[in-house]
């Protein structure tokens, strides 16, 4: 049995049907501040089965501990994604994303040590490196200090609470996403953005539905092949397998280390004006876009060496990026559609 805290968000509703499928049970734990619990019926239309749901809020320890006590014997192991993720939000709010994420991680790591849980893997974030000095980022690649915003402090700090924490009983996996997009390919299960989009794939699926008149490019004069930012997006459902396996790493009787990290990311870099023009094709036609001035604190060019999590973990990215658009596209028509 699996403990997921924040499972009806974004990834974790994706990562809760890839464990329920490969047969793992599920407790599911989330405080409904940036998800509905609409989403435990798709999670149920998708694999035929409801995930146990406690509707807890984990920064308060006591109800954490609660949850964790009456099923305790049970738990092989947890993965973490409650935490609050716009790093815009982060900027205007730095002291709430401390107390939120530090709470919430502080108490996961303390519950997990009083019962004597023995794995656990954190939702780490590749902005723990901010401008990378070169590309593709490897694992060993410095963090960058300080961190471009307080949300990738948090993730620094996460991670770094976590290696301090670990032991032989105890083991730890952090996973450090590149930029996850797209939905599940049965379209029941999504992203689903609170008011306007901070994001390009929801930005531009809106666009596209009518909701947004048109899509802003942040800058197209930057030291990039068109002009525009490169990220490496990665398709969720992607994401979602690398917490399949990385519990299934932490399971493995021969496994030994009580800490380690990896990359979650294709190797491939994709610009905005790539991603436009993989979803124009879906779309069959262009969405209306104009280029404005560049977003504060945007990194031009990053992307990921995932070597070692296709190596160790037996982990690789199989979707491409016309899936991505694609499986986004059908989930933005279900959801304004149902
Ligand atoms: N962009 C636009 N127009 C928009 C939205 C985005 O041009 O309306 C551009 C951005 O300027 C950037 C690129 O699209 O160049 C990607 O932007 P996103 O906001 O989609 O993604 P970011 O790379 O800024 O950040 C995202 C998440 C973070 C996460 C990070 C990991 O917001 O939470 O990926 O790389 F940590």
């Amino acid at each position: 049995m699996i403990l997921v805290t924040g499972g009806l968000g974004y990834i974790g509703s994706h990562t809760v049907v890839v464990l329920q499928q490969a047969g793992y049970e599920v407790i599911l734990l989330d405080n409904l501040s940036n998800s509905s619990v609409e989403v435990l019926d798709s999670i149920e239309k998708i694999t035929t089965k409801r995930p146990l749901f406690y509707e807890v809020d984990v920064t308060v320890y006591a109800d954490l501990e609660k949850v964790i006590q009456s099923h305790a014997n049970d738990i092989q192991g947890i993965i973490h994604f409650a935490a609050k993720k716009a790093v815009s939000e982060s900027m205007a709010y730095p002291s709430l994303y401390y107390q939120q994420n530090m709470n919430a991680w502080t108490n996961v790591l303390h519950a997990a040590t009083q019962f004597s849980l023995s794995n656990i893997v954190f939702s780490s974030s590749s902005t723990v490196y901010g401008q990378p000095e070169s590309n593709p980022i490897t694992e060993d690649f410095p963090y960058q200090s300080p961190a471009s915003s307080i949300y990738a402090h948090t993730k620094q700090l996460g991670e770094l609470f976590l290696q301090n924490v670990v032991s032989s009983k105890l083991k730890g996996l952090a996973l450090r996403y590149f930029n996850p997009i797209g939905a599940h390919a049965s379209a029941w299960i999504g992203e689903q953005p609170q008011g306007i989009p901070n994001n390009l794939m929801p930005y531009i699926t809106q666009v596209a539905i009518g909701i947004q008149p048109f899509l802003r490019i942040f800058g197209a004069d930057y030291p990039t092949p068109d002009g525009t930012c490169v990220r490496d997006y990665i398709h969720v459902v992607d994401l979602a397998n690398a917490h399949l396996k990385a519990i299934n790493l932490l399971l493995h009787p021969a496994y030994e280390l009580t800490y380690d990290v990896y990359n979650i990311g294709t190797g491939l870099g994709y610009s905005v004006l790539d991603v436009m023009h993989s979803f124009n094709k879906v779309y069959g036609k262009d969405i209306p876009y104009k280029i404005v001035g560049r977003r504060a604190g945007d990194v031009p060019l990053y992307y990921s060496d995932p070597n070692k999590a296709n190596e160790k973990l037996g982990w690789k990215a199989q979707f491409s990026l016309d899936d991505m658009t694609a499986d986004a596209w059908r989930w933005e028509n279900h959801l304004r559609n149902r």
